[in-house]
């Protein structure tokens, strides 16, 4: 594979998308972006200042200084806001619903995609989340994107909530994921959809190591066409 290579994953929530993605990024040895946690921080940064998630000035000028570091490891991504560990205050239904709707703001938007696209100038990422291979990393080979049924989603929520610790009904989390995916689809901006070129990978009946088998094969074969497109360049064929 090429050194700027980037690979995009996005999806609805429940989708497997960030275990996959770390996955996959371990597997090829690529840094993971998980750009969700960016704008959860966003949204956690806007409650704390009490600031409403739909006043755009005010964010604007939140977003001025924000101080945000993401430390990819070997679960979720440790999110630093201003010096302060919210890795664990950003990971709940609620905390997703907050970013959802701050992730709708331009400003918003506009200040992210710009971080994401430095974050990820270097290639070798994996990056996920709604937009990355519509918006953020428009020109990437490599573009998945992840569906599951919603009752399936909803499940998965369920459990990884229950694993953290956290209660979690699961017909309460299913209608809280169909909101989000209606609220992130319809939005003006960057909506939720895949890439014209995107490979779709509906993960319902799919265990987390046939996704990743089935990606990282994709990737190899994407990657061997593009070398023979290469050698073929410039040549002329009868
Ligand atoms: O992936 P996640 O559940 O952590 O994302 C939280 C919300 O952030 C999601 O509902 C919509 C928003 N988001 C976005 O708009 N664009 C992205 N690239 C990633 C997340």
């Amino acid at each position: 594979m090429a050194e700027n290579d980037i690979i995009t994953i996005d999806g609805p929530s429940g989708s497997g998308k960030s275990t996959i993605s770390r996955l996959v990024a371990a597997r090829l040895g690529f840094t993971y972006l998980d750009t969700g946690a960016m704008y959860r921080a966003v949204g956690y940064k806007a409650g704390r200042l009490g600031i409403d998630l739909a006043d755009g000035p005010a964010l604007a000028a939140m977003l001025e200084n924000i101080d945000l570091v993401l430390a990819p490891g070997e679960g979720d991504t440790r999110v630093i806001l201003d010096r302060e560990d919210i890795s664990l205050a950003i990971r709940t239904a609620e905390m997703g619903l907050v970013a959802s709707k701050v992730s709708a703001q331009p400003v918003v938007r506009a200040r992210l995609t710009d971080m994401q696209r430095r974050l990820g100038r270097g290639g070798r990422v994996v990056v996920e989340g709604r937009d990355t291979g519509t918006v953020v990393f428009p020109g990437a080979r490599y573009k998945f994107f992840l569906d599951a049924k919603p009752e399936e989603r909803a499940r998965r929520r369920c459990l990884q909530l229950r694993e953290k610790g956290q209660q979690a009904d699961e017909q309460d989390i299913l209608a809280q994921i169909s909101k989000r995916d209606r609220d992130d689809s319809d939005r003006a901006l960057a909506p939720l959809k895949p890439a014209a070129d995107a490979v779709i990978v509906d993960t319902s009946r799919m265990t987390i190591d046939d996704v990743v088998s089935f990606m990282l094969e994709k990737v190899e074969k994407l990657g061997q066409n593009r070398q023979n497109d290469s050698q073929g360049a410039g040549k002329i064929h009868p």
